[in-house]
């Protein structure tokens, strides 16, 4: 390959799959969002993931966030300070949610899943500690527990943030009470693993992780988040599995997909203030745009048809962003 040439999509997904956290700082944010969709038509197992999840773990307490704190503080601009925390407090406070909601999703399935499902409780708490350390160490927030930076990031979590996350805790205790109810567990699966990993998550690190690689700013950030993108591409093919398996052996689960969409996009926009995505570089007709296509692929990859008014409320979605 001579320089400054591209390297082929090949050699590109398999840097995503293979890169170590030391290189993933190089790796393109548009290869780790294609990564995760390249295998939602196969579709690995459960066994291949928590494989995969052996490979592919990184340290949190290996970043070195010394260069994000110069960034952050001198090279920034308040505008831009705003809306990055405007947007990763919403992914803060939902990684500690999916990662203690995602225990009563564990207690039913096969057994496969079961082992699976322990890999990606312990990505959600190792994420939870990565914003943990970028809003103590690189936005100064005060507080010495894991608690107390959660609540003084809660201030800038937009009001969004309630829809899906009130949803999902809502789901999740239905299913506390019989974690084998198919249905329940759809339900939950709709708005976990395609809603807010899916659409919400995607969409958050595609935004703020093209802003630190364009501005070349935040490269513990870009680093840590990318690593944690590569984390969702288990997590996003691991719950599409799971919906596409459950309406294949119930057909009546796609009734279930189907209402918990319409609720989910009933809420959506729900807002009395935006978020100030210009600060960095997106217009909220992008985003819309974004989340439209992240939405549609994995739907049409794993074969969920959706009914026309359904369809009409997507080309509604209002920018919304959180994740976890
Ligand atoms: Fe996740
Ligand atoms: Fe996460």
């Amino acid at each position: 390959m001579s320089i400054g040439q591209a390297p082929p999509a090949k050699t590109r997904q398999e840097a995503v799959e293979q890169s170590s956290l030391a290189q993933i700082g190089d790796v393109d944010i548009d290869d780790v969002l294609d990564y995760v969709h390249a295998d939602l038509k196969r579709l690995p197992d459960h066994m291949e993931l928590y494989r995969r999840y052996l490979r592919q773990r990184w340290d949190v307490y290996e970043l070195d966030f010394t260069q994000d704190v110069i960034d952050w503080r001198t090279r920034m601009s308040q505008e831009e300070r705003d809306a990055f925390v405007a947007i990763s407090s919403g992914f803060h406070h939902g990684e500690r949610q999916v990662a203690v909601d995602l225990p009563v999703f564990m207690l039913g399935g096969t057994e496969e899943s079961k082992i699976y499902m322990s890999s990606q409780i312990e990505d959600e708490a190792r994420h939870t500690v990565f914003f943990d350390r970028f809003y103590r160490e690189v936005v100064a927030l005060p507080g010495s527990t894991v608690q107390e930076v959660l609540d003084a990031s809660y201030p800038y979590v937009s009001e969004t943030f309630v829809g899906p996350f009130g949803l999902l805790a809502y789901q999740a205790d239905e299913l506390r009470r019989d974690p084998e109810d198919l249905a329940a567990r759809t339900r939950y699966g709709t708005t976990y693993f395609l809603w807010i990993e899916g659409v919400l998550a995607l969409s958050v690190m595609k935004i703020t992780l093209t802003y630190c690689r364009t501005r070349k700013f935040l490269p513990a950030y870009y680093a840590g988040f990318t690593a944690t993108c590569r984390d969702e591409a288990r997590h996003v093919q691991g719950g599409m599995r799971f919906l596409r398996d459950a309406v294949q052996s119930d057909p009546s689960q796609l009734r279930e997909i189907h209402e918990t969409l319409r609720t989910i996009l009933s809420m959506n926009g729900a807002v009395s203030r935006r978020l100030a995505l210009e600060a960095l570089g997106w217009t909220p007709e992008e985003v819309r745009r974004l989340m439209i296509r992240q939405l549609s692929m994995k739907l049409s990859d794993v074969g969920i048809d959706l009914p026309p008014d359904i369809q009409q409320m997507i080309q509604r979605i209002e920018p919304e962003l959180a994740g976890g």
